[in-house]
């Protein structure tokens, strides 16, 4: 068995992937690597492989059943992405008929406000900014945030420590951050608690828990909040920032798009494919050997999906390193497949749709900004992003 060394890859893998995914997916669809962290896992890279996998039932999420565990779940809870049914399937339905599209078209106005306010402040006459700062983070954390009842003071106070969980830069910052936001949660619930119940998310849940104790646990309430906070924008911000720097850096898709806004819908679908926000999944674990694409996955093994190497995959997408805004994007894996499928899918698409559109309706000359020098990429295989995108117009 050949074990490929991402980190031997180095800072340019960071950057860029694509290539090297290319390169292994020439190889074959699925590969043993180790990661920078020297963990050694199985990684799917072909699109049909990947689409599999995701939906396989043995694959299990639960760290548990390979003798895993995972850092968070131990500190916080069980989470939807570290459970299997029954217990999935019971803790998705208390939470996903907030979630449907239709709860979430009716959040539409809120959400051109909170973008026009955002906008208004970032046009300045410098007529330059950082996108993440000025619209990519606040946005999403702004509508997370109001849903599930965070106070607004508190979000920049989390918005470090959830960076640090979702590509943690070290063992031990990651562990403090885990350890903080946790901590916050709990103030947080009995915060609610305490104050009776509101009409956000998490009051919700509180109140779901007391008519039945026995569905929700405590651990289980707050590690849902945990899931919803980090989720819900640490993904949305790669949405808007990583589709902004490839519509930016296209010139001939950014006339079409500006020419016909019909286009929209389709632009934001290729954004997700083409760069999309989440760059392998989160782990799966072989609850028996498992066939992937011609190759045997053993027992107990950690099988990680390439969600953007299979959205680049020649054999599913067309010349799949040319961003089309017109192209079919049907199938593209940037919110995951199967039972596990993003919760948030139509929130985020439709920030994103909102985003976009308002940048491009407020700033006729918006370009990237190139002399505030070199990106700098979140590290580690699950979110694809940058810390700071500069524009000016
Ligand atoms: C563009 C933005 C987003 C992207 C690309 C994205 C992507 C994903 C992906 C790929 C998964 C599946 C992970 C896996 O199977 O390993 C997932 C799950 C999930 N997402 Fe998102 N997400 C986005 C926005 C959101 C938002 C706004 C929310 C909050 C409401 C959210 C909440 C969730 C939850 C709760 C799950 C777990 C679902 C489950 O395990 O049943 N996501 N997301």
């Amino acid at each position: 068995m050949v074990t490929v060394d991402l980190g031997a890859y180095g800072e340019d893998f960071v950057a860029d992937p694509y290539p090297y995914y290319a390169e292994l997916r020439a190889r074959g669809p699925v590969h043993h690597v180790r990661t920078r962290l020297g963990n050694d896992v199985w990684l799917v890279v072909g699109h049909a492989e990947a689409r599999a996998a995701l939906a396989d039932p043995r694959l299990s999420k639960s760290p548990a059943t390979a003798g895993f565990t995972m850092l968070d779940e131990q500190i916080v809870g069980p989470y939807l992405l570290v459970v299997d049914p029954p217990d999935h399937t019971r803790l998705r339905a208390l939470v996903a008929r907030e979630f449907t599209g239709r709860r979430v078209a009716a959040l539409r106005p809120r959400i051109e406000r909170i973008t026009r306010e955002l906008i208004d402040a970032m046009d300045g006459p410098e007529r330059s900014a950082d996108l993440v700062a000025a619209l990519a983070f606040p946005l999403p954390i702004t509508v997370i945030g109001e849903l599930l009842g965070v106070p607004a003071a508190d979000r920049d106070r989390f918005r470090a420590w959830s960076t640090e969980i979702v590509a943690p830069t070290g063992a031990d910052p990651e562990r403090a951050a885990v350890h903080a936001l946790a901590a916050y949660l709990d103030d947080l619930i009995e915060d609610k608690r305490r104050a009776g119940p509101g009409d956000d998310l998490l009051s919700a849940l509180l109140r779901t828990r007391a008519e039945d104790g026995d569905r929700l646990s405590v651990a289980e309430l707050r590690a849902m909040a945990y899931l919803l906070l980090i989720a819900g924008h640490e993904t949305t911000v790669n949405l808007v920032a990583n589709g902004m720097r490839a519509l930016l850096s296209h010139p001939d898709q950014l006339a079409a798009l500006r020419a016909d806004p019909g286009l929209l819908e389709g632009a934001v679908e290729e954004m997700l494919r083409y760069d999309g926000p989440v760059e392998t999944g989160t782990a799966r674990f072989a609850l028996e050997p498992v066939e992937l694409g011609g190759t045997v996955v053993p027992q107990g093994a950690a099988v990680l999906v390439g969600i953007a190497a299979g959205d680049r995959d020649p054999a599913r997408f067309d010349a799949p390193d040319r961003f089309d805004i017109r192209r079919d994007t049907g199938g593209h894996l940037a919110f995951g497949h199967g039972i596990h499928y993003c919760l948030g899918a139509p929130l985020a698409r439709l920030e994103g749709r909102i985003a976009v559109r308002a940048l491009l309706e407020r700033f006729p000359s918006l370009a990237l900004d190139p002399s505030a020098g070199p990106l700098d990429w979140l590290p580690g295989l699950l979110m694809r992003g940058v810390r700071r995108l500069p524009v000016r117009w």
